[in-house]
């Protein structure tokens, strides 16, 4: 027994990430029975004791009898999707899956390929295998505007194509998408893509607005920044993005795969990321000066950075979904939630890249 009581069951991989904080916040909220799958590779410490101590399962503390209800509901397991064995037996009870693991380092795909295929592309497939050998029928997957790679016209519909990924990142979420829709198609399954925009929070341990905001707090006179700054995205409160996942999945009319994209309207430069976040932490822009450290193709942050994301919203908004917090809104709340949360932790003030190359 996975879990007490008759409670909808739901598998999430990467559950232990940033995106899926909020959504396994949310599924517990709801009644919904979580069993996150991660091998913790990348969680933050925080997440994962917050995790340990409340869920239930081989990879939490044990039991406590003041466990509270949701806790009950949580199960945590440590396992690799790499490994099909180990998520087949994990998976087994569950009737809901959220693809939400993978190799998030978008940079570190032109060094180190194989770690997208492996994870991102191998993983996938073995989530899907792993649901056909337990004849399970229901997966949201998440999936990435850079699919898109730098499309022709923007904003940029699901229809579009053809898709051309500038990254093995991207490649490996855009082939994501088309093992699901194989396996879909074939057994009658309903599932979901969603391309997320820039997702933002305060729990986010990467990405510009945790780069940037660590930055600021190590020196408030001097920032420094990847690209030549207009580097364009569509930035989307990590809230609103959960809100819009479970709203397809509930409302959205039968498919095998359906496609979203998650974002708000328009698109955000890096310097006008830069420029909120100074001013989240009431610090004085005339005083910070910002040094551009040079665009890759097109003015991206780096070789494979996609520097225009646009997405068309439209097919989730027709839906109902509307974001509660403007692209503007959503970077400045996390970014002041994100240096409240880096100060009481009291942890290094690391750069995602300078974290990663810090061995653990
Ligand atoms: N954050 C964004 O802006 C954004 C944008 C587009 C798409 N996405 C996608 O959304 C998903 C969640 O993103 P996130 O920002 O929360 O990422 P994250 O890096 O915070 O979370 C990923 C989780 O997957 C786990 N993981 C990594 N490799 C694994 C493996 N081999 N087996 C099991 N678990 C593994 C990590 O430990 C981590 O907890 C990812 O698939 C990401 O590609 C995110």
């Amino acid at each position: 027994m996975i879990h007490p009581g008759t409670c909808e069951r739901a598998f999430v991989t990467g559950g232990a990430g940033f995106i899926a904080a909020t959504l396994v916040d949310a599924l517990l909220a709801q009644g919904t029975c979580v069993t996150i799958f991660d091998d913790l590779s990348t969680a933050s410490r925080d997440r994962v004791a917050t995790l340990t101590g409340l869920a239930q399962g081989p990879d939490a503390t044990a039991a406590k009898p003041t466990r509270s209800a949701a806790g009950q509901r949580l199960h945590l397991v440590r396992g690799d999707v790499r490994d099909l064995a180990a998520l087949e037996t994990a998976m087994a009870g569950h009737e809901l899956v959220v693809h939400l693991a993978a190799h998030t380092d978008i940079a570190r795909g032109r060094a180190d390929p194989w770690r997208d295929f492996e994870v991102n592309v191998v993983g996938t497939w073995n989530v899907l295998e792993a649901m056909r050998r337990l004849g399970l029928s229901r997966l949201m997957f998440a999936s990435s505007g850079t699919v898109y790679g730098y499309p022709a016209s923007v904003p940029t519909g699901e229809s579009y194509g053809p898709l051309l990924p500038e990254s093995p990142y991207a490649s490996a979420k855009l082939a994501g998408e088309a093992l699901i829709a194989g396996s879909a198609a074939l057994h009658g399954w309903r599932t979901f893509a969603f391309r997320f925009g820039n997702t933002v929070g305060e729990h986010s341990d990467h990405g510009v607005v945790h780069d940037i905001v660590v930055k600021l707090l190590r020196d408030p006179r001097c920032l420094e920044l990847l690209g030549d700054g207009r580097q364009a995205k569509p930035y989307v409160a990590v809230e609103d993005v959960v809100a819009a996942m479970l709203l397809a999945e509930d409302v959205a009319p039968a498919a095998p795969l359906s496609v979203f994209n998650v974002g708000t309207a328009g698109t955000v430069s890096v310097a006008r990321v830069a420029e909120l976040i100074i001013d989240a932490l009431d610090l004085d822009d005339a005083s910070v000066e910002r040094i551009y450290l040079g665009g890759a193709r097109g003015g991206g942050g780096w070789p494979g950075d996609t520097p225009l994301v646009d997405l068309d919203t439209s097919a989730l908004r027709a839906l109902g979904w509307a974001p509660r917090y403007s692209a503007e809104t959503a970077i400045q709340k996390a970014a002041r939630g994100t240096r409240d949360r880096l100060l009481r932790s009291g942890a290094p003030l690391l750069t995602a890249a300078e974290r990663r190359a810090v061995p653990s």
